[in-house]
């Protein structure tokens, strides 16, 4: 089973650039002064807070306590919600979320709840990992769990579907789909591999018993460092993006 925690305080310094990477999304999103929005999967709340301050009316959600505490220290009201059984009904202009739908494996019920969420006519722009997305990392994690004789198939929390294959699920949900692009985005990392594989890989290196875990993510970052580290030691991961933006027609039945 996947297993994955969230510090807010090591997010914060790890992973900076996840929001900062993310203000073209802002941009597709347009949002208007004294819209409601609804952040999905918020995080420490950066973006909520830029919308706040851009006058429109957040409400923000993670499945994380420490990210919403975080969260709310911004002045944001960010609540503890499961995405895949979101409370709100036709009360929302927009629906964001950068970062957060690879986490959320049950699309079909994410989506299902965005619908529902939003008024007719409303709008969902998102960005996230898409078919592709950081791919040698994935499959150094499972050679090195192979290794160890586990499969690291169950183990792994992250959705990275393809265009044609979102495309279809926002369809079925009564979407139209106005843009929708895979985008590569190679991505500098702050700090060293292993930083990030401690921020978000925890699912694989938490099926290992604890005094192996080390030394396993220092063969990851060995068997990857030809690739996607420089030689003054920067790591450049292979990200990919799945960027939308959709909207629900202005009748509903
Ligand atoms: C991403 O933003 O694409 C991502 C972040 C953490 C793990 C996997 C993917």
């Amino acid at each position: 089973m996947a297993q994955q925690t969230w510090d807010a305080e090591r997010y914060a310094s790890t992973a900076d650039f996840v929001a900062r990477l993310g203000a073209p999304l802002l941009a597709l999103l347009a949002p208007r002064r004294g819209e409601r929005i609804l952040d999905l999967g918020c995080g420490i709340g950066e973006h909520a807070q830029t919308l706040l301050a851009r006058g429109c009316r957040v409400v923000a959600v993670d499945s994380a306590q420490s990210f919403v505490d975080a969260a709310q220290r911004r002045g944001v009201d960010a609540r503890l919600m499961d995405a895949r059984a979101l409370r709100f009904e036709r009360e929302f202009d927009a629906v964001f979320s950068n970062a957060a739908l690879h986490w959320m494996r049950d699309a079909d019920a994410v989506l299902s709840g965005v619908q529902r969420a939003l008024r007719p006519g409303g709008r969902f722009v998102a960005e996230f990992g898409g078919q592709g997305n950081v791919a040698s990392v994935v499959n150094a994690l499972h050679a090195e769990l192979a290794r160890e004789n586990i499969d690291a198939g169950p183990l792994n929390p992250w959705y990275f579907p393809s265009p044609d294959a979102y495309r279809a699920r926002l369809q079925a949900q009564g979407f139209e789909v106005q843009a929708l692009a895979l985008i590569p985005r190679p991505t500098r990392l702050p700090g060293t591999l292993s930083d990030w594989l401690e921020t978000f890989a925890q699912s694989f290196t938490l099926a290992l018993p604890p005094a192996k875990r080390a030394p396993f993510l220092h063969r990851v970052e060995q068997r990857l460092a030809p690739r996607l580290r420089d030689r003054r030691g920067q790591w450049e991961l292979d990200y990919v993006r799945l960027r939308f933006a959709a909207t629900l027609p202005l009748l509903r039945s």
